[in-house]
């Protein structure tokens, strides 16, 4: 059997793979993706990776959680008339800006210049929780962050059912996703972390920089991360961009859109470790949760420090 027939049937199985019901209730998956260096491919991956969730029968959201330069709505050529600026201060709910794409998956945009969400007052807080709570069901929740390691990207971390940590071969990104790796395991390790590769040049070059990455964290780190496998680099992924048009769609037979097609199915086939409070409304609620304890730990440092 040839690459494309094979791929092709990956696919196909793809479109089988539907989140069953739970004995708990309807239950939503939520997948971070992060990076520490920055332009490595984060918001690119989540919205072909939410598109070809979505095209396996599953109802995606993708929240822009690149809180202060918000730009997943770019990809898909959408200009947003509200954002969560607008429910933060009351204007809209969150059902009204919820824009539904004819790809299949959801978005919520994020308010670029504005990075406040971790300072909302009780008031705000419960306001988004109660609209998330209105949204209705979604298989799947994907977070795009910003790059970095600060309390907000760590924040939307730290109650994802899956990390995804995206690298590229260059020093820089590799040394930068296990900044962040080192910043999560200080929290916990008990995440489930994965890494992918972007932009490599070969399926070697892609197995390599996911080992390295895996040994020096199971190393000095004493955690397990997960290969997800690696995505070319590939001038697809480009034009696509330029045409605010997702590679999965624009160019579903490039070698990227191959890659995307394999780690959906990975993705798709893993068990993910779920506890009672499955939905969007416990992730936000414990997303407030971390950053106001992060604000204390600070404080008493901070305090500590000056005495
Ligand atoms: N597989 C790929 N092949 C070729 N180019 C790629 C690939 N993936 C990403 N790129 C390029 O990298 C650029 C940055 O991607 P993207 O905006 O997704 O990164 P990011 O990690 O979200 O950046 P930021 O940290 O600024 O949010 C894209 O505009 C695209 O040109
Ligand atoms: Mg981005």
């Amino acid at each position: 059997m040839d690459q494309a027939t094979n791929l092709r049937k990956l696919a196909e199985s793809n479109s089988n793979l539907r989140v069953l019901p739970s004995a708990k209730g309807p239950q939503t998956k939520i997948i971070a993706i992060a990076s520490g260096k920055g332009g490595v491919g984060k918001t690119t991956l989540s919205v072909n990776l939410g598109i070809s969730i979505a095209r396996a029968g599953n109802k995606v959201l993708i929240f822009d959680g690149d809180l202060g330069l918000a730009n997943i709505n770019v990809l898909l050529g959408i200009i947003p008339k509200y954002n969560l600026y607008h429910v933060v201060k009351g204007h809209k709910s969150l059902k009204e800006i919820v824009i539904q794409t004819t790809e299949g998956v959801d978005i919520i945009a994020g308010a670029s210049g504005y990075s406040q969400l971790a300072n909302l007052n009780e008031t705000q807080r419960n306001n988004l929780i109660k609209g998330f709570s209105e949204l209705g069901h979604y298989d799947y929740m994907i977070i795009d962050t910003g790059a970095g390691i600060s309390s907000n990207v760590i924040g939307l971390v730290m109650p994802a059912h899956e990390v995804l940590v995206i690298t590229t071969p260059e020093p820089t990104a590799i040394t930068d996703s296990y900044g962040l790796i080192k910043s999560i395991v200080s929290q916990t390790k008990e995440k489930n972390l994965k890494i992918i590769v972007n932009r490599a040049r070969s399926a070697i070059e892609g197995k390599k920089v996911a080992d390295r990455v895996i040994d020096i964290s199971g190393q000095f780190l004493e955690v397990q991360v997960e290969p997800l496998g690696f995505i070319f680099q590939d001038d697809e992924v480009e034009r696509s961009i330029r045409e605010q048009k997702p590679y999965i769609l624009n160019s579903p037979n490039c070698k990227a859109s191959a890659c995307l097609t394999r780690i959906t199915h990975t993705l798709l086939h893993t068990e993910h470790k779920l506890d009672d409070d499955n939905n969007i409304t416990g992730f936000f609620k414990k997303f407030f949760g971390f950053m106001d304890n992060s604000e204390r730990e600070y404080e008493k440092r901070a305090l500590g420090e000056g005495s």
